[in-house]
C-alpha cells in the first residue's frame, strides 16, 4: 500500500526460491503465535521503512554499481526472541560475504539519507511473530542456500496482514572460485 505522500515500505532481502521455501515450511510452528505465511518468508538485508520514489530510484542505481559475488549460507538452526517475540531459523556460521553485502547495502542506503540500523547484524528467516513463550524444536535444520541474488520488496498492508512484493532484483556475480 502506498502512503498519501507516494512513500513506500521497503526493505532489502534475499528471497528464497521455491525449492528453499518448501524446507523451511515445516519449520512454521503451527500452533504458537502467527506463523508466516510462506509466501513471506525471507531474510532482511537492511529494512529502509518508507521511502519515496525518487530516493527508491536513486537508491536502485547505486545497488547496481555494487556487483556483489555470489554465496552459500546453510540454515541450520532455530531459535526465540523475546523482544521481539520471533521465532526463527539462522545460521551458526554467517558467512563473511552476507556480512559484507550488507554492510555495502547499509552505505548504499546511508548515502541516500536514509535510517538504517547500526546495530550489528543477525541474519534470520522469521518463522512466526507474537511467540509468547520460548519455542525450542528438536526438528534438525539443514538447509543449503545458494544465494545468487537479492531483491527490494515493497512491505504492504492488505486485509488480514501483510503481502510482500518483489519489485527489483539484482543478481549477484559468479565468484572465480564457484
Ligand atoms: P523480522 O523478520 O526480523 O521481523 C519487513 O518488515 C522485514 O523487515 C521483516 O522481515 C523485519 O524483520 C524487517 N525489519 C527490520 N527492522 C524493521 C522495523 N523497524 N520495522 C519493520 N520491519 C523491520
Amino acid at each position: 500500500m502506498q502512503s498519501y505522500d507516494g512513500k513506500k515500505r521497503l526493505f532489502l532481502a534475499l528471497w528464497p526460491d521455491d525449492s528453499i521455501r518448501q524446507q523451511l515450511v515445516p519449520l512454521i510452528p503451527a500452533s504458537t503465535g502467527n506463523g508466516i505465511k510462506p509466501q513471506n518468508l525471507h531474510i532482511t538485508l537492511v529494512f529502509l521503512g518508507d521511502v519515496a520514489p525518487s530516493i527508491a530510484e536513486q537508491l536502485i542505481q547505486r545497488i547496481d554499481r555494487l556487483h556483489p559475488n555470489t554465496f552459500s549460507l546453510t540454515l541450520d538452526t532455530t531459535g526465540y526472541w523475546s523482544v521481539p517475540a520471533i521465532f526463527w531459523a539462522g545460521m551458526q556460521q554467517v558467512p563473511d560475504e552476507l556480512l559484507s553485502l550488507v554492510k555495502s547495502l547499509r552505505k548504499c542506503a546511508r548515502k541516500q539519507k536514509l535510517k538504517v540500523e547500526t546495530r550489528s547484524y543477525k541474519p534470520h528467516v522469521s518463522l512466526a511473530r507474537k511467540v509468547k513463550q520460548r519455542i525450542q524444536s528438536d526438528r534438525p535444520v539443514n538447509i543449503e542456500w545458494q544465494v545468487d541474488r537479492f531483491v527490494l520488496v515493497e512491505s504492504c498492508q492488505i486485509e488480514g496482514g501483510v503481502e510482500y512484493r518483489v519489485i527489483h532484483e539484482w543478481l549477484l556475480q559468479a565468484s572465480e572460485s564457484a
